[in-house]
């Protein structure tokens, strides 16, 4: 049994804290905490106290999906531990070897709140988007962003994994995503294989790899990735490296047309995926800037990821398929209510990312001890 009174502390504790932290924007706020977090993976005596604070707060509850065996069906999404941004590889390589953290919350954010996915990360770093690229929408529990898949690059987040290999926590994912703008079906394939080249040479072994089709914060159109096709042959490349030793997800988009998702559902089942992520952020146009779009996700998110996760499960044909892929929910998981929306319709864990913003630190928690009318 979680502890209820340190969960209650924590609500109240968080309820007093996210006015303060509201007061700055969505951005600045998630600079200072990203600040936090790279001091905290270095100190020892912190991560003991979040690893305690875990234990306080969760409830052993295991459940297997996608090939996976998670402590509870809650992890938190990609896109939070992710990296710094680097203009070049070289540049990303020296601060690897200067012993910089170059993906800070690495190892405190597993230590407090337990299954994560780190990443994207691309063959090679990127900086993503300049200026303001994270707001909030406080009247839904929305979040928006348009970050851009800034990340140190697959090479550097290996190597810097590579070097932490001994600390790293027992149960994470790793989510790997094609560099913006590459469109030749060759160039993507040899993209994928070299990111997943560069974990394997470092001994960097995930308990899943997500392959990201469905960023909408990039200047290309995630629609165009999940054809039928193009699935098909990323998935198998993927496949065949992993060699079955490591189950591939795929994370889709929300608002995809219904046979689109029967299709989708169909190719990985095929390929041998074992798990489906629905979904990542929804395209809208950015707050400041609409000719721009910037993924939403939270309370605005909700309802099409439940449509997708309702239609990835109706693609499902039993006995016709091989292994059918798990459908992992994301979009909108913000309390009890929520997360039970997804179970109902047959998703065994959940992701979630903007629950962090409005819940808080121990949202994952808080989330999995309300019943669904809390
Ligand atoms: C600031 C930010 C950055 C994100 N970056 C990534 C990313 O790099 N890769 C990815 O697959 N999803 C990324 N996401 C999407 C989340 O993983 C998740 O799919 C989405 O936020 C929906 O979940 P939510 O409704 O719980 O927020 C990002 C989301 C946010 C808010």
């Amino acid at each position: 049994m979680a502890n209820a009174a340190f969960l209650a502390l924590n609500r109240a504790l968080y309820a007093a804290a996210r006015p303060i932290l509201f007061r700055s924007s969505a951005q600045r706020a998630h600079e200072q905490v990203i600040d936090l977090l790279r001091t905290l993976d270095t100190r020892d005596s912190a991560i003991a106290l979040l690893r305690a604070f875990n234990r306080l707060a969760f409830n052993p509850q295991p459940v297997t999906v996608g090939g996976v065996t998670l402590p509870y069906p809650l992890m938190l999404a990609a896109g939070f531990v992710k990296g710094d941004g680097f203009t070049s590889e070289a540049e990303a390589l020296d601060a690897v070897e200067s012993g910089r953290n170059i993906i800070p919350g690495w190892r405190s954010m597993p230590a407090l709140v337990g299954p994560v996915e780190f990443g994207s990360f691309t063959r090679w770093p990127r900086l993503g988007n300049p200026g303001t690229v994270m707001w909030r929408h406080v009247s839904d529990r929305s979040t928006q962003n348009r970050v851009g898949l800034r990340n140190p690059g697959a090479r550097a987040a290996a190597a810097f994994l590579g070097r932490h290999r001994d600390q790293l926590p027992d149960v994470y994912g790793i989510n790997i995503a094609i560099s913006p703008g590459v469109e030749v079906i060759d160039q993507q394939q040899q993209e994928v294989r070299e990111s997943l080249d560069f974990f394997e040479a470092q001994a960097i072994r995930p308990a899943w790899f997500t392959l990201n089709l469905s960023c909408p914060n990039t200047e290309d159109d995630p629609g165009g990735r999940q054809t039928e096709a193009l699935t098909r042959d990323l998935c198998r490349v993927v496949i065949d490296q992993l060699q079955g030793q490591t189950p591939l997800w795929v994370k889709l988009s929300p608002g995809l047309a219904d046979e689109q998702y029967t299709l989708l559902r169909r190719v990985l089942a095929e390929t041998g995926v074992r798990g489906v992520i629905a979904t990542n952020t929804l395209a809208q146009p950015a707050p400041d800037t609409p000719e721009l779009a910037a993924g939403i996700g939270g309370g605005r998110l909700h309802k099409c990821a439940l449509t997708a996760t309702i239609r990835l499960h109706e693609g499902h044909l039993p006995g016709a398929e091989p292994i059918s892929p798990d459908v992992i929910a994301c979009g909108g998981v913000l309390d009890g209510a929520t997360f039970q929306d997804f179970v109902q319709v047959g998703a065994q864990a959940a992701q979630y990312w903007s629950a962090l913003i409005y819940r808080g630190p121990l949202a994952a928690a808080l989330i999995l001890n309300e019943d669904s009318h809390a």
